[in-house]
């Protein structure tokens, strides 16, 4: 069977990808989702209270992990639905059509936490489950992770640094110190590092 390897997901690593789930009405649900792959067959989700993705996967203990980039499709899944024509039914559950790979995953153990973070309390379901299926559509499929974004982004600013000040100044300042933080959440080692030299050569 295809492991998490095989779609380019490392062990440790935070992506962004869509997860599709069943309504209770039977349509199809997308929502924007960061996946941690902890082992070559076990994900980690976290769901804050109230979406209909943790809804869903509380009635029906499956979802639909979906790898894309097509940047519509991520809108869409957040501000409603992508309409029913961008979904396709897999297994008694649906896929994004336009996914580069997807899998079925089972929850194994669904923990309901209140969580802190930076906007307050909130309650959350820290969701594992097990990946039952792979497919792969297109060869160069490749899981979306923020963290070389925010080096570049950051690069950019650096690059401009001594063209600014005042406001800009200030604003480029707070910008610079949420790339980090970002970077140092979802980010692998070498991100870690490379971030570092960025934010060290922009405190000089
Ligand atoms: C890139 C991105 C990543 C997100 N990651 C999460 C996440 O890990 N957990 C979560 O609960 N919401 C996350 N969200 C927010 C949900 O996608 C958003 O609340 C969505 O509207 C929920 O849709 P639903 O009600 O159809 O489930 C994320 C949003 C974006 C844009």
């Amino acid at each position: 069977m295809l492991d998490l390897q095989s779609v380019g997901m490392e062990k440790g690593m935070l992506y962004e990808t869509i997860i599709t789930t069943v309504n209770s009405d039977n349509t199809p649900n997308a929502a924007p989702i960061g996946v941690i792959c902890k082992d070559k067959h076990e994900i980690v989700v976290y769901l804050h209270h109230g979406s209909s993705t943790i809804k869903n996967i509380k009635k029906n203990h499956f979802f639909i992990v979906n790898l894309l980039k097509d940047p519509i499709i991520f809108v869409e899944s957040t501000l409603g639905n992508p309409s029913p024509e961008n979904f396709i039914e897999f297994q008694g559950n649906c896929s994004i059509k336009k996914a580069d790979a997807f899998f079925l995953a089972k929850v194994n153990d669904l923990k309901d936490v209140e969580k802190e973070d930076q906007f307050g309390i909130s309650k959350t379901s820290i969701v594992r489950a097990n990946v039952k299926e792979i497919i792969i559509k297109n060869d160069c499929v490749e899981p979306l992770n923020r963290a070389i974004y925010g080096v570049v982004e950051a690069l950019v600013y650096l690059t401009r640094k001594d063209m600014v000040s005042g406001e800009t100044e200030k604003l480029y300042n707070l910008r610079m110190k949420e790339i980090s933080r970002i970077v140092s959440k979802v980010g692998s080692k070498e991100h870690k590092a490379a971030i570092k030299k960025v934010m060290d050569a922009w405190g000089k």
